[in-house]
């Protein structure tokens, strides 16, 4: 088993990375001092494979285990799930020291931390990741949320878990392209901060696509250890947590101008990396090489590099627009100037986005 502390004074945390966590999580509990009951939050996918281990788990360590099962995909990180949750854990008697666990990916791990962090005022989060994605990312620095009708992520807050248990066996029943979707943030933390890790991924690529759990685990432990120290200097998204964003700008744009539903997150942020790493170039900011080095591994990975001809590069444009980061209406994007460091370019000329974006994707159909 690896570890990957969290350094956020009272709201450290240990990041525990392993096979076979899940059935460890009573005996990692038991001491805690948290209440007897907990809720248990999973879609019912995921609790059909992992629940019952969790479920003995806890229950051999004499926790009351209640589950909370929600519904599968996106369209149900919102506030009627969060509703049926505080139903759920008011009517069991959930108390203030009671925890919630959140076994799933990040749309369980959002929607569960977002009533952990409200219900009571807050209550100590676990968060069980499920998914690369969710291993790498979405369980680890505090940001939780649902969305709202009109937008992605608009009721949230910072709320730390107080222990993360990414079990990397339970990746070997997550399908292929769940797998690339977070090897597509797994990348990104290579480009942003780690020559050395984007090397080593080029070089593993084929050992992490085919599943093989000594990767695997490498690589969350590596993305993990580079989120937490980024995290750690900027836990409230002030300035350098900006960068964890790199690729987002875009890939936030095509999901939603696609609607949620063709490509899943992983493959829009790796869009967004190729497109941004070719517009760095283009800038002058990154060498060519780079760029080309940031698509083929990109290519390689199987995630798509272009961008759907049939979104206008106008309407792409104005969706970044929306983005958090851009400011007066400005374009600001997150731009790799080598593999390993990455810059918030302020400003960035539209002019070159467009002609980017006309140029790197097939005509749309007639
Ligand atoms: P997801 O939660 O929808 O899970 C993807 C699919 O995999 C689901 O159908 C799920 O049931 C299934 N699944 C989960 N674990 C499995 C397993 N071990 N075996 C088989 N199937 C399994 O998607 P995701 O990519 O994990 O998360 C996407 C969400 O994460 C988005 O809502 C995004 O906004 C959020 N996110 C949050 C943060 C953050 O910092 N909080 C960061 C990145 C993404
Ligand atoms: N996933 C981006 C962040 O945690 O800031």
């Amino acid at each position: 088993m690896k570890t990957v502390p969290v350094n956020l004074g009272t709201r450290s945390y240990t990041i525990y990375i392993g096979e076979g966590l899940l059935g460890k999580t009573g005996k990692l509990l038991e001491f805690s001092g948290y209440g007897k009951t907990v809720l248990l939050v999973s879609n019912s996918q995921v609790f059909q494979l992992y629940g019952g281990i969790v479920q003995s788990s806890l229950e051999s360590c004499g926790f009351e285990v209640v589950p909370g099962i929600t519904g599968t995909g996106e369209e149900h990180k919102n506030l009627a799930t969060a509703e049926k949750l505080y139903d759920l854990a008011y009517t069991a008697g959930l108390d203030r020291r009671c925890a919630i666990l959140a076994l799933g990916g990040g749309v369980v791990g959002d929607v569960a931390g977002f009533v952990a962090a409200t219900y009571m005022r807050g209550v100590p989060l676990i968060q069980l990741p499920t998914t690369l994605l969710a291993q790498v990312d979405s369980s680890v620095g505090g940001k939780v949320a649902v969305n709202h009708p009109r937008g992605k992520n608009i009721i949230g807050a910072f709320y730390q878990p107080k222990l993360v248990l990414a079990d990397t066996s339970v990746l070997q029943t997550l399908p292929p392209r769940e797998i690339r979707s977070g090897l597509a943030e797994v990348i990104k933390y290579g480009i942003i901060r780690s020559p050395g890790f984007f090397t080593w991924l080029e070089e593993n690529l084929s050992g992490l696509l085919s599943g093989k759990p000594e990767f695997l685990t490498e690589a969350v432990q590596e993305s993990c250890r580079i989120k937490a120290r980024v995290v750690e200097k900027d836990e409230t998204d002030q300035g350098l947590r900006a960068i964890l964003n790199f690729g987002h700008t875009l890939g936030h744009a095509v999901e939603s101008l696609t609607g949620y539903g063709v490509f899943n997150h992983g493959e829009a942020v790796g869009m967004g990396m190729v497109a941004a790493a070719q517009l760095a170039a283009a800038l002058g900011l990154l060498p060519e090489k780079e760029a080309e080095r940031i698509t083929v591994l990109i290519r390689r990975t199987g995630l798509p590099v272009e961008i759907p001809g049939d979104l206008p590069a106008d309407v792409l444009v104005a969706a970044m627009r929306q983005d958090k980061k851009a400011s007066a209406g400005r374009l600001t994007m997150v731009l790799p100037v080598e593999i390993g460091r990455v810059e918030v370019v302020r400003n960035v000329p539209e002019t070159a986005v467009l002609k980017l974006l006309d140029s790197s994707r097939p005509f749309p159909e007639p």
